[in-house]
């Protein structure tokens, strides 16, 4: 049974999604942040804060490397945590990868404390959505590599999890699906 593999940008919904898909389907369900908190005894901000991003970015790829042997798992991972091409092609031999989508304005109105999130912390207003836009374009690609991908902007969780289950059972979902 492949794992599913929850990517997308910050704030895109992996988390609460990705913990209804695998109550609906009966399935484990690992987070990579939360994990790496509770290894760490650390939030991801006093992670970045004390250690550094390259520091969480290893910690990141061990924690894959681990879950990538397993199977029937729903994983929700960080925001930049398929960047790492060996993460993305770990997860991807062994999982279905799931995109989740939302608009620059979406996500930055979906925010409430950057500070949260060390690679927005210090923005607000336009310049938040700005950074958001950057880095989003700078992903573009990783997240297009995904085999489905549903748009969350006018999307309550529930839905989003209802349209990946019913592209999981092979139904076209309403999604886009990809190519790769
Ligand atoms: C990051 C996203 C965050 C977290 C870290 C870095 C990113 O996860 O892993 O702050 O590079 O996009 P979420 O996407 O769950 O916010």
């Amino acid at each position: 049974m492949l794992n599913v593999v929850l990517t997308g940008f910050m704030a895109t919904g992996k988390t609460v999604v990705g913990h209804i898909v695998a109550r609906r389907l009966g399935r484990p369900f690992v987070d990579t942040d939360m994990e790496i908190e509770r290894r760490t005894g650390l939030s991801v901000r006093e992670i970045f804060a004390r250690h550094g991003e390259a520091f969480f970015r290893q910690q990141e790829a061990a924690l894959v490397k681990e879950l990538a042997e397993r199977r029937g798992l729903v994983i929700a991972t960080g925001g930049g945590t398929l960047t790492n091409p060996t993460n993305l092609a770990l997860l991807k031999a062994g999982g279905v990868i799931v995109a989740l989508t939302a608009r620059p304005e979406v996500i930055a109105a979906r925010i409430r404390d950057p500070e949260e999130r060390p690679l927005l912390a210090g923005r607000r207003g336009p310049e938040l959505v700005a950074r958001v836009e950057e880095l989003m374009t700078r992903r573009k690609e990783v997240y297009e590599a995904a085999d489905f991908t549903v748009a969350t902007d006018n999307r309550a969780p529930g839905e989003v999890a209802a349209m990946i289950i019913e592209f999981l059972k092979g139904g076209s979902a309403g999604g886009t699906q990809g190519h790769g």
